[in-house]
């Protein structure tokens, strides 16, 4: 049973894990342990007893507190932070009972303030086989009169103190994404989070916590990620007792929930782990819960084509069909059409918020075009928007109090465009509906939910006019999610501008996700490399278009497409015959090994930056396939020699990789390494399979 009692509180273990939480004088909970499973419950820690230090810090502000309250003489960051009808802010919660699920793998324990109708659960869920820990709690009122919450975080926890410790984290910008920052973790708190209403191109709501030496093999990191779409912080401070407290959860910036008699706040979960094989020991167990959130795990994803980078809002009925037949031609196996189909839709000022087909572009609708690419042996998806709304639209002429906005202030277009306020249910209602018809009269495999903006005058006429933020966010899940209940086969994909709401929580929603508008390869290959620290390949949406394609082959530029899912977004009726026969031999070679790189396990390579190089392999669920992928990007000379070891096949099984010629067993291939001599925008795809009929053996 992994959730355990012992005589000092509660002891949750997972696979090679162990949490331990205890209950302090005060009847507050704290950590006594985290870290490797102990083999017996005698072993685990009681919490110790935890001095003042001198008349400016009391034990309060010492304890290792699981979910801090603003109170008394603690002056870290708090969880929680409230404000009760009286002004009292003060909130002291103590421990009342504890319930465990077994079936649920669930500890969940009851505090309630000493004195106000405030009650908290502290929920604690395991992900036994992948050694994570779900965290979030609820937050009851059950008083009269309504409470407000200032700040309602998921979870705290604590690093090993005394340790030296490097914050690794993902920054970036529109065009820009998925840049990975490691830095020492300085004093004080270090705050990352999103402001705009989506995860953000940013700052990603996800972090590694490492030692110095933590290489992608070798090494500890303790990590977590947040399953939200909106409005995120992430507080990690740094003691002056050299201690590490990280908490995260809704950003509490412009942030305030009324929590009216008898309601209750679930807050959005984190995941924690801690991971002892390097960030690639993290990354494997991360995916594995990104592969449960996506509505279609396991189907394959296939090979689409995209023709926005091509065509831009110049769409209509007998061009799609060209792009089609081309596409076909290629092997292309799902058309999307991306934006400029709908009403008035010629540039990005007019039609949002009107999802019917232009009559001048569609005459007779979208059914003859969807015909046809499905007579061409495809299926066919479609861009839509939905959160959006241009001025210019029949929509905002006959709403324009549907816009997020504030009847005082200007309302500030981006893009040209306005954000519905999907906090209003009656906004949600009319989209779910609208959607609903679109994809009742069309036969629509795919569907590509885009957002090309952050929010922006975030005005609200409830109560607490500051919960628009976490409403908005809810708002989207509950069209989104109806949306994915009625029409359960349709694959979805989520962007936002590229990569803006890219998130563990969308994946509840979306099966993939659109990193960035950057598609130049060699922009995109630490793109993906970062990327992939967190999600998993069949996520991970890619196209091969124009951009690079003056200086770097057709075959490297499908290499980098062909580590996630891949996809084409080129001007593919400018391609003469030679590269049509090209992009039709690589789509043939990445359907053969794509359920390898969808579906398998990733093995990241230290990039070398000097040389250019970056490598990357995918080891089949089975462990009997393996593809390789080994790139140059430009680097000036000299050039230098990179190596790669090929690990996580099974030692004892021999692979052959034909194309090199070579046939040694799994520990051989993890031991003896590739030596590479590439030249600028070279790229090598290999191969490895196990010989195996009923016994291993060489041949
Ligand atoms: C932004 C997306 O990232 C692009 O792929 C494309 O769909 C455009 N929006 C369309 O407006």
């Amino acid at each position: 049973m992994p959730i355990l009692v012992d005589a000092h509180g509660y002891v949750l273990e997972t696979a090679r894990h162990a949490y331990a939480v205890g209950l302090t004088p005060e009847k507050e909970l704290a950590l006594r342990y985290w870290g490797r499973k102990l083999p017996q419950l005698a072993d685990y820690p009681p919490l110790p007893h935890y001095e003042g230090w001198a008349s400016f810090n009391g034990a309060e502000h010492l304890t290792p507190h699981e979910y801090p309250t603003y109170r008394g003489g603690s002056f870290n960051e708090p969880c929680l932070k409230t404000t009760f009808s009286d002004g009292v802010r003060d909130t002291w919660l103590t421990f009342q009972r504890a319930i465990i699920v077994d079936e649920e793998d669930a500890l969940t324990l009851r505090f309630d303030d000493a004195h106000y109708p405030l009650r908290v659960y502290v929920v604690y869920r395991l992900l036994a086989d992948l050694d994570l820990i779900e965290r979030y709690v609820e937050v009851q009122n059950h008083g009269d009169a309504p409470i407000t919450l200032e700040r309602a975080l998921s979870a705290m926890w604590h690093l090993p103190p005394a340790g030296r410790y490097e914050l690794v984290h993902f920054t970036g910008r529109w065009f820009d994404e998925w840049q990975m920052q490691r830095e020492p973790l300085p004093r004080g708190v270090t705050r990352l989070d999103s402001k705009r209403g989506t995860s953000s191109h940013h700052h990603h709501p996800a972090a590694f916590f490492a030692h110095p030496h933590t290489t992608e093999t070798h090494g500890d990191c303790w990590f977590a990620t947040l399953e939200h779409s909106g409005n995120w912080a992430l507080l990690a401070e740094h003691t002056d007792f050299d201690t590490v407290r990280v908490s995260m959860g809704l950003n509490d910036w412009d942030f305030a929930h009324r929590l009216e008699a008898g309601a209750s706040l679930v807050t959005p979960s984190v995941f924690l782990g801690w991971a002892e094989g390097g960030f690639q020991d993290a990354s494997q167990r991360l995916h594995a819960l990104a592969r449960r959130n996506v509505p279609h795990p396991q189907q394959v994803r296939p090979v689409l084509y995209n023709s926005w980078e091509a065509t831009a809002f110049d769409v209509d009925a007998d061009s799609q069909m060209r792009y089609a037949e081309v596409a076909a031609e290629l092997g292309v196996e799902l058309f999307v059409m991306d934006d400029g189909w709908f009403k008035g839709r010629d540039h990005d000022a007019a039609g949002l918020g009107d999802w019917t087909p232009d009559p001048r572009k569609f005459p007779h609708g979208l059914t003859p075009l969807i015909d046809h690419v499905k007579a061409l042996g495809m299926q066919f998806g479609l861009w839509i928007e939905p959160e959006m709304v241009n001025p210019d639209s029949d929509l905002y002429r006959a709403h324009p109090d549907w816009a997020l906005h504030y009847p005082t202030r200007p309302r500030t277009t981006a893009r040209n465009q306005l954000v519905l306020n999907l906090a209003r249910p009656d906004v949600q209602d009319y989209l779910i509906e609208t959607l609903t018809t679109l994809l009742s009269e069309h036969d629509i495999a795919f569907v590509k939910w885009d957002m090309n903006r952050s929010l922006t005058e975030v005005g609200w006429d409830g109560a607490e006019p500051k919960e628009v933020w976490w409403r908005y966010t809810e708002g989207v899940y509950r069209v989104w999610g109806t949306l994915r209940a009625r029409f359960p086969a349709v694959l979805w994909q989520a962007c936002s501008g590229g990569g803006g709401r890219a998130d563990l929580g969308i994946l509840r929603y979306a099966d993939q996700v659109w990193l960035s508008d950057n598609t130049e390869p060699t922009r995109r290959l630490p793109m993906q490399h970062h990327y992939l620290m967190l999600y998993p390949p069949n996520t991970l949406e890619a196209w091969v278009t124009d951009m690079g394609w003056e200086s770097m082959p057709l075959s490297f530029r499908f290499h980098v497409s062909m580590c996630g899912n891949l996809g084409v977004g080129a001007n593919i009726t400018r391609w003469g015959a030679a590269q049509k026969a090209a992009a039709r031999d690589l789509i043939a070679q990445y359907k053969a090994i794509r359920h390898i790189v969808q579906q398998g396990r990733v093995y990241r390579h230290e990039p070398d930056p000097r040389g250019g190089y970056y490598a990357l392999h995918f080891v089949s669920a089975d462990q009997r396939e393996c593809a390789l992928f080994v790139f140059r990007a430009h680097s000036p000379e000299p050039a230098h020699p990179y190596y790669v070891t090929v690990r996580g096949l099974l030692p004892d099984a021999r692979y052959t990789a034909h194309e090199l010629g070579i046939c040694r067993s799994g520990a051989a291939w993890a031991s003896v390494p590739l030596r590479f001599d590439l030249q600028p925008f070279e790229s090598r795809l290999y191969t490895l399979k196990a010989q195996y009929d009923g016994e291993y053996h060489d041949f």
